[in-house]
This record gives C-alpha cells, structure tokens and sequence, in this order.
C-alpha cells in the first residue's frame, strides 16, 4: 500500500530519515565517547526506543512514570527519570520501579528529597539520583554554584547515592533568532562545568554530567563536558527544529497527512486535520520563529493560519495546484506534542507502507493501581 491510499488524517513516520536520525545522533556521541540516553517523551514509543537501543543507546530518560513502567515492563532496565517525583502515589510506582529496573531519579530541593528518602527507607531500598542544575530555562533547578550546597545537605540520605548532574536548556526554543542556539549551547555547558567543579571541590563524585536538548546536543557532545546527552525531538525533528536552523525539512520524519475538503474563498483551504492532530503550541516554550501551526510539505504557498479541533485552515499565498479530495503533508511544529496524539503511526519508506507503530507510552497507556485488578 502507498501512502496515498491512507484514510485522513494519518501520522507517517518516514522511516528511513527516522532511523538516520536516530543513527546520526548516536554517531555524535560515539565520537566523543559521551553516552547516549535519549528522552522518549518525543515519540513514546517502544517500538522506537528498541531502534534508539539498536544504534547504540545505554538507555533512556524517561518525562513521565507511565514512560518509565512502560520501557520496565517491556525489558529496557537502564532508565534515567528527568524530573522530581512527590506524592505518596506516585513514590510508590518510583520505588517499584526501582525494583524493576536500574533507575536514577532527579532532583532539585530538600523537600522532594526527603519524601523520596523517606519512602526508600520504608521499603529497605536505594537510588541513585541527578542534581538538576538550572542553565537558563529557569524551571526546575539550583543554580550552578548551589548544587554543591544541595549534594551537601542530601548526603546525610543513605537511601539517595549522588551520580551526578544534568540540565536542560529549553529555552533555545524561545530563541529570536538561530544565533540563540549557539547561546543556549554555551549557557548549558557553561552551567555544567561550574556545578560539576563546585561539586569536584567538596570532594563529590560527578560520574554523570547530563546534557540535554537536540539544537545543542552537537555543541554539548563536543565540549568534553557532558558524559551523557539526553535529546528526545531529535528523532522525528519539526517545524520548530527548522526555524532554528537545526535541520532542513528532509530530515523531519513525522508529518500528518490530510485531505483538502474544501476551498470557501480563493485564498483559503480547510483540511481535515487540526489541533487534535497538531496541537496548538508553535513548539516547545514558544518559538516566535515559526509562521503557522506547521509546514506543508512541498507547497511554500501555503501557511497553516489556523486550527479548530478536527480541521485547519490553510492561506493560499497566490495560487496553489491543491483542489478538494487532494492530500498533502504537514510537519507539525513541535512533533513532541503531535505524536502524542495519535495512537499508532504509519510508517513507510519511500512512500510504501512497511508497518504501524504503536505510541504504547502514553498517559494512561496502562492501568495502574487501584484500577489494576
Ligand atoms: C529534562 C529534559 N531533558 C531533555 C529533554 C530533551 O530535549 P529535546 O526535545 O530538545 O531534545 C527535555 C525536553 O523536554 C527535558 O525536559
């Protein structure tokens, strides 16, 4: 079967650019001997993930616990969690996750970390946890020469073994401009090498020192800093990832195919496809680099100039070919977001439809205590 055959709206993975992708950036990594442990949060997907494990990934960070027991549940033992765990609830799955696989947690402040201490204790069991150092996307985070500090007040955990430090600078993706990734590059090694000495200097071990995000994965991996990388969008690439001039639109693997169905003025095209395909965001914490709510492929006269749930509204710019019944392609803006919205994807080479892959990651995938019977 072709991809032109496909019922609308589809989510196509191109194959072929998804497993270069995936080959390209474990390539960086192997030749500055940095590890590669990718987030899954991007296409959550296990399927994917075994391709990420094929080329070469030591393992995988994981956004979400359900990301987490899924890759446990399905043999992937290597895990990193990117973000603080509170709540008794959710400790819980922590703790029997740790049981399952060879997890590291993160944090970032006492509190969290004496809850999580406290429940290990509880359940006679250890971890081995990251330090999230802030580089400037003023989320989660202690400033560079704070993490010193925090190691200093958690050591008195036996329960919590310090392996490290990691960052995320997402806040290239506000950049004006696509000199701001070279900045954020800058900024996220920077704040690495000072929390990792202020750490060396009070006699701390720092083992992992995580960078992560895909415009500065090839900046961080060369900078001898980083002993681990931790991109996730790098796999499929975007609409956003183009505007920041990371990649050209052939390396974008994701695109959601819709049919046109209808042209109410000459300049303007509604699809079948729209926020529910899409999303609204215009990428992760906001681009303003990106015109539109994605790009279509191979028609520049188009602009995708608005989204209700079910359909999107196209501006013509002149004329364009496109007539009701016709498909077309459109790299979302911020595939992150798109791919989690759809169930399953196509995936094709060339065009042919080789296989469907399952999105088996996602909120509520599985059922969980109490609903377990
Ligand atoms: C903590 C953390 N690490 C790594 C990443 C991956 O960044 P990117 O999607 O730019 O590759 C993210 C993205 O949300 C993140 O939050």
């Amino acid at each position: 079967m072709n991809i032109r055959d496909l019922a609308t709206p589809s989510f196509l993975l191109d194959l072929d650019v998804c497993e270069a992708n995936i080959r390209d950036m474990a390539a960086v990594c192997a030749r500055t001997g940095a590890e590669l442990w990718p987030m899954v949060k991007t296409h959550k997907s296990t399927a994917i993930a075994r391709r990420q494990k094929a080329a070469g990934a030591a393992g995988f960070l994981t956004g979400t616990l359900d990301e987490a027991e899924q890759l446990a549940a399905a043999g992937f033992t290597n895990l990193m969690h990117a973000y603080p765990v509170a709540g008794r609830e959710n400790l819980a799955r922590v703790i029997s996750l740790a049981r399952q696989a060879r997890l590291t947690v993160a944090l970032d402040g006492p509190a969290a970390a004496r809850a999580l201490a406290s429940a290990l204790d509880a359940a006679d069991a250890a971890l081995d946890y990251l330090i999230i150092v802030d580089s400037g996307l003023h989320r989660f985070g202690v400033p560079p020469a704070q993490a010193a500090e925090l190691a200093a007040a958690l050591a008195g955990y036996k329960q919590l073994r310090l392996k490290g430090i990691a960052t995320h600078p997402g806040q290239v993706y506000a950049a004006a401009a696509p000199e701001g990734v070279a900045t954020a590059a800058r900024a996220e090694v920077a704040a690495l090498a000072q929390a990792r000495d202020a750490l060396l200097k009070r006699g701390f071990a720092v083992p992992v020192v995580a960078a992560g995000s895909t415009p500065t994965a090839a900046h961080a991996a060369a900078s001898g800093v980083a002993t681990v990388l931790r991109p996730g969008n790098y796999v499929f690439y975007d609409n956003a990832q183009i505007a920041l001039g990371v990649v050209p639109a052939e390396r974008c693997a994701l695109t959601v195919l819709a049919t046109v169905l209808s042209r109410p003025r000459p300049d303007t095209l509604i699809i079948d496809a729209g926020s529910k395909c899409f999303g609204l965001d215009k990428g992760a914490h906001g681009t303003s680099l990106t015109a539109g709510f994605g790009l279509v492929r191979d028609h520049p006269e188009l602009t995708v100039a608005g989204l209700s749930e079910e359909v999107g509204k196209l501006a013509v710019s002149g004329d364009t070919a496109l007539a009701v019944g016709d498909k077309l392609a459109v790299i979302p803006n911020h595939a992150c977001a798109a791919a989690n919205l759809t169930s399953w994807l196509v995936g094709h080479r060339q065009g042919r439809v080789e296989e469907t892959i399952a999105i088996d990651m996602r909120g509520n995938a599985r059922l969980r205590p109490p609903l377990v019977q």
